[in-house]
């Protein structure tokens, strides 16, 4: 006999938290290592700065991770020692094994709750969403904690060679808790999670010789840092953005109308420019943070959501769609009733 709850359980945003590193990054600091200008990143991305760990003075992943999910328990009034699961969502591990969601649970003290490391590049967070959502399910998860975190200024080329990585990424943590709750109403709405493996090579970090593309030239210095097709990615986001929106809108048997806010992956302003044009949305239901903290992977979406809670824009009742696009390929979407 199933011990699986059978009919649908509320689920509930219940406190939000974010962290990035004290150290910030302007145009101009970048100016002086490589060949690119203020002018040319504001242009072509909408950056003003990024925020960068100090992993010479051992800092990582964990800590970002350990003072947003804290934040987030805060915020929805809770301890750790509540919480049945963590997931992180993150291409930025600490190390292989263990799953850098392990120490950080120990570290708050979870008392031996779940916890695992989600890998889906820029998706992570939209992903971690739907699959937290759908493990509360079955009845057996009551408080999960969410957190994306990424650490991309590890694994960028702080010169011109590698340019167009160190200009578009920035460090950062977002953490949600999400909560069992007697209204079931609330939670997610409609979802959608895709792939194309066929051009994994558009963004990879290759770790050995063997992992180049055929495509691409082995280059010593590219091992353990991230090798992007901006081009390519840029016009996959562009295209892909607007359908997946439309899609999940199909799902739901809603318009754009009956969405009050879309939270999507900051990736580069010109990209949500594109994606909000398409749909003619009002720039209010549209939000873009990528001038503070650049593209941000896994946790870009959290630290949207967490400028909208801060500003009191956020209420019950509202139905927010969360939009991620990135490595893999991979692109997705977790529509909420909050
Ligand atoms: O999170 C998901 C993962 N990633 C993305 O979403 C990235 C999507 N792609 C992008 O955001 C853009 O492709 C980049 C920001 C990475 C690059 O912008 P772009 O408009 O595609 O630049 P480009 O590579 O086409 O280069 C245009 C020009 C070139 O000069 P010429 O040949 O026109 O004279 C480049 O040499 O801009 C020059 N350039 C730069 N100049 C200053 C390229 N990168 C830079 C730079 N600073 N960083």
């Amino acid at each position: 006999m199933s011990h699986y709850q059978t009919g649908p359980v509320g689920v509930e945003i219940a406190g939000i938290g974010t962290a990035v590193p004290d150290n910030v990054v302007t145009n101009a600091d970048l100016e002086k290592v490589m060949d690119t200008s203020d002018e040319w990143i504001r242009q072509r991305t909408g950056i003003e700065q990024r925020h960068r760990i100090r992993s010479d003075q051992g800092e990582s992943v964990k800590h970002l991770a350990h003072d947003a999910v804290l934040r987030a328990l805060d915020a929805a009034g809770m301890k750790a020692d509540e919480l049945d699961l963590i997931v992180l969502s993150t291409m930025s591990s600490e190390m292989t094994c263990p799953p850098t969601a392990c120490r950080l649970a120990a570290e708050i003290g979870t008392k031996n709750a779940g916890a695992f490391d989600l890998s889906a590049a820029c998706c992570g967070f939209v992903f971690g969403l739907n699959t937290a959502y759908g493990l509360m399910q079955t009845g057996q998860y009551k408080n999960v904690a969410l957190i994306g975190a990424d650490t991309l200024t590890n694994i960028v080329e702080y010169s011109t060679k590698g340019r167009n990585g160190a200009i578009l990424f920035g460090d950062a943590a977002g953490a949600v808790i999400l909560r069992k709750t007697p209204d079931s109403d609330k939670g997610l709405i409609a979802q959608t999670m895709h792939s194309d493996g066929e051009r994994w090579n558009d963004l990879y970090i290759p770790e050995t010789k063997f992992d180049f593309h055929e495509g691409d030239t082995f280059d010593e210095w590219q091992l353990g840092k991230l090798h992007m097709n901006g081009h390519s990615v840029f016009k996959f986001a562009v295209g892909t953005f607007p359908l997946v929106i439309e899609q999940t809108l199909e799902r739901a048997g809603l318009s754009a109308d009956d969405v009050d806010h879309f939270i999507c992956h900051q990736s580069n302003r010109r990209i949500l420019d594109a994606a909000r044009n398409r749909f003619g949305l009002a720039e209010e239901k549209f939000h873009i943070n990528i001038q503070r903290y650049a593209n941000t992977v896994a946790a870009s979406v959290p630290l949207v959501l967490n400028d909208l809670v801060t500003a009191d824009r956020v209420k019950p009742g509202q139905r927010v769609m969360f939009v991620g696009f990135g490595g893999g390929l991979t692109w997705g979407t977790s529509l909420w009733q909050l």
